[in-house]
């Protein structure tokens, strides 16, 4: 299937409006939606929705679609990673519609008499269009994690065999199957999604967690950060960390996300996080020194202090058995009784050039969009190029 000449004409010369308009759409598509379909308030995150960080995503993604319509390619690595986000929610192709229909009407309504039937037809064929190309990769993605060794489609019972507090703010969760039957690998700096049914909610909640161990075929680990306090509590990472213990069952969907580790064993690797966006790359670190990763591993975290700050012991006994590997930290407001950290203050990547610029090294960063934003930004200033860069939003994705 192709778009006729006349749609990608229309689509494209109403991108400008979608841009405009963009976030006054998608409020009112999610509102309508959610009036009508109620069944989509299990799937979809409430402070998401509060905060306006989905309806900007969902709003980025129509425009970047129709300002690239035609010359859809360059969307490749966002429809890939949207598609992903997607399996952990296991969207499934019979939703595709409710939210055509609501989307579109939802464009009809902000542009009013500008919405003439030339232009809502462009855009159904349009959004049909981009629909099927969304059904076949996660289709894709499904069937490679339901094929895969200890594999399985949808969501799959988990025990919760351990629970263990990293600091003042990380708890792990280990999770373990309730049939006892293998679970697949997966790819370093993955995530699972996790459902849950909080007494507090009258939903049911999705979220997101990146995998914070190797894969080591019997349990999937998960370390998480309690967010907010009063106004901005967050309600999951709350729930898990004062409700869910030892022996409760979650439901998990398998292993998914396009950020993990990629890059041949002959490639020197830079581990940059700040908080808890250190998960992934515990990840990576564990399985780079597990495999005896021939060239330097760096391992450079930011945390407030040494209170807050998980898993400091293990990540020295990983890089001390690993010849080329190292961990460097910077605590922000450190007390006086931390120790052990590098440097005090902001992050400054200058200070540790001499050790992280190096040739044809790959960077995995996360943490807070302001940190991950200085970092990429300190690594372009260096001449690193685009395709060394490599990172995860802990959130609706925003580019940095
Ligand atoms: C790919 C991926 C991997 C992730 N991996 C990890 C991980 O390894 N560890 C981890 O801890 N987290 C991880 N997260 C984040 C995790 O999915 C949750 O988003 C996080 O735990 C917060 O969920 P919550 O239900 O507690 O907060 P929510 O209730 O969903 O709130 C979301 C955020 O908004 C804030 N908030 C709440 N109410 C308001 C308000 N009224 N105004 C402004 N802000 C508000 C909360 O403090 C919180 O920071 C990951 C996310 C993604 C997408
Ligand atoms: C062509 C149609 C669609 C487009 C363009 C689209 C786009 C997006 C984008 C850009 C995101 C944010 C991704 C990220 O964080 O990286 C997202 C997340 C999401 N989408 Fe879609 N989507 C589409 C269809 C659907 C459908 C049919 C459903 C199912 C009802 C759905 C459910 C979700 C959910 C639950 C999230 C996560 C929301 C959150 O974290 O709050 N989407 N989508």
């Amino acid at each position: 299937m192709s778009l006729s000449e006349q749609t990608i004409q229309v689509v494209k010369a109403t991108a400008p409006v979608l841009a405009e308009h963009g976030e006054t759409i998608t409020q009112h598509f999610y509102q309508h939606m959610f009036s009508q379909n109620p069944e989509l308030l299990n799937i979809f995150n409430a402070t998401n929705q509060k905060t306006g960080r989905q309806q900007a995503a969902l709003a980025n993604a129509v425009y970047a679609y129709a300002a690239n319509i035609d010359n859809l390619g360059v969307l490749t690595t966002a429809v890939q990673r949207i598609a992903h986000k997607h399996a952990s929610f296991n969207i499934l192709p019979e939703q595709y519609p409710i939210v055509g229909k609501h989307l579109l009407e939802a464009v009809a309504h902000v542009l009013g008499y500008a919405a003439t039937d030339e232009i809502l037809n462009a855009w159904k064929e349009a959004y049909d269009f981009l629909a099927a190309l969304f059904i076949e990769v996660e289709e894709g993605i499904y069937r490679e994690s339901e094929r895969a060794e200890g594999g399985w489609r949808g969501t799959r019972e988990f025990r919760v065999a351990n629970k263990i507090q990293e600091s003042e703010l990380i708890t792990s969760f280990y999770f373990e199957p309730v049939n006892g039957l293998p679970i697949s690998d997966y790819q370093p700096g993955q995530y699972i999604g996790i459902y849950l049914y909080p007494k507090h909610s009258e939903h049911r909640c999705i979220r997101q967690y990146s995998l914070s161990d190797a894969p080591n075929g019997k349990y999937y680990r998960i370390s998480v950060k309690r967010e907010g306090e009063g106004e901005t509590r967050g309600m999951i990472s709350h729930h898990l960390h004062d409700e869910v213990q030892i022996g409760d069952m979650v439901e998990l969907c398998p292993p998914t996300g396009d950020f993990y580790l990629n890059t041949r064993s002959d490639t020197p690797i830079v581990l940059l996080s700040g908080g808890v966006g250190q998960t992934p790359m515990l990840s990576m670190l564990n399985s780079l020194v597990t495999q005896g990763h021939q060239k330097p591993i760096i391992f450079v975290h930011s945390a407030t202090n040494g209170r807050v700050h998980a898993f400091k012991q293990h990540v020295k006994e990983m890089t001390d058995k690993h010849e080329h590997a190292e961990q460097i930290l910077f605590y922000d407001a450190p007390t006086e009784v931390c120790s052990g950290h590098h440097y005090e203050g902001r992050t400054d990547l200058e200070l540790i050039r001499k050790k992280i610029d190096l040739p044809g090294a790959h960077y995995y960063f996360c943490g807070p969009l302001g940190y991950m934003a200085m970092v990429k930004k300190s690594l372009q200033s260096w001449g690193v190029t685009e395709d060394r860069l490599h990172y995860e939003v802990f959130g609706p994705h925003k580019d940095i």
